[in-house]
């Protein structure tokens, strides 16, 4: 799908701009601890100031401030005993960044949150393609077990659950409360845990509120059908609808 074309006043693009190329560089350049980067950044743009002597706040902004230090908090995934602790822990700051930045006064402004999202991802996710483009509010397990061919678009509210491995191949489009799994639980011991590859083959679209569960395989060009649960795999072309998703119709080629 083609998009139109948008953008900011001169000095907004200017800034925006000069923002990303900064914490780029903080983030990735060595210098610094990115923990520590992440901390002031969402210090900075939530509350609108550069990091104040500590002693200065309340104890609420300091709890706040201690909040937006990843080494500080936990999320879901860290509870799963089948993590790589070293490979999230890399993750993580860039990861808690992403999260809050979408919670923040700019995370709604499409313009330089996909920009945003875009410098991001390389440094969160196994491998990601030309022309990434996601929307807010898109939820992940790892990220290190997550690829992204060229060309795709994530959009709102999405979860791509990647504990046992999702790929996802060339301009797919993933619509609105879309639900890609890759792990599921033993009916009997819920503590046995099964994670199968889920893969989403190259062309495919994902449409609105759909799920997919762990270990599918959708073949190139497949289409599946709002609300849908796919259980199975889906052969190359198929539209399928329902659940179980079954195939309704063959896309002319
Ligand atoms: C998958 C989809 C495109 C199928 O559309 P279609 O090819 O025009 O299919 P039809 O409307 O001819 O439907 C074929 C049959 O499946 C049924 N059906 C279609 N979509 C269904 C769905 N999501 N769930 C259950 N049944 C569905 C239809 O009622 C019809 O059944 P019938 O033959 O008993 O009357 C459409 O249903 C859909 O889900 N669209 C989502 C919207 C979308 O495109 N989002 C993209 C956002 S990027």
């Amino acid at each position: 799908m083609t998009y139109r074309e948008l953008s900011a006043q001169a000095l907004a693009e200017q800034d925006y701009d000069a923002f990303l190329t900064e914490l780029q560089k903080s983030l990735t350049g060595g210098k610094r601890d990115p923990n520590e980067v992440v901390r002031d950044t969402l210090f900075e743009i939530y509350l609108g100031v550069s990091q104040p002597d500590r002693e200065n706040l309340s104890v609420a902004a300091r709890a706040a401030f201690h909040n937006f230090d990843p080494r500080n908090v936990t999320t879901e995934p860290e509870y799963y005993s089948d993590i790589d602790a070293k490979l999230y822990s890399e993750r993580k700051p860039m990861i808690w960044l992403w999260q809050m930045f979408d919670r923040s006064p700019l995370g709604q402004n499409a313009l330089l949150a996909h920009r945003f999202r875009r410098m991001l991802a390389p440094l969160i996710f196994r491998t990601v393609g030309d022309n990434f483009k996601c929307w807010h509010f898109v939820e992940w397990s790892f990220g290190y077990n997550l690829s992204f061919g060229n060309n795709v678009v994530v959009h709102r509210n999405v979860l791509l659950d990647d504990r046992g491995g999702i790929d996802i191949g060339n301009d797919v489009s993933i619509s609105d409360y879309a639900n890609v799994y890759s792990h599921t639980h033993d009916i009997y011991d819920i503590h046995k845990v099964y994670t199968p590859r889920t893969r989403i083959g190259n062309g495919v679209r994902i449409t609105y509120h759909a799920t997919v569960l762990a270990g599918s395989q959708i073949g190139d060009d497949a289409m599946i059908g709002t609300s849908a649960v796919v259980t199975r795999d889906v052969e190359p072309h198929n539209i399928v609808v329902g659940i179980p998703a079954k195939s309704v119709k063959v896309k002319n080629q």
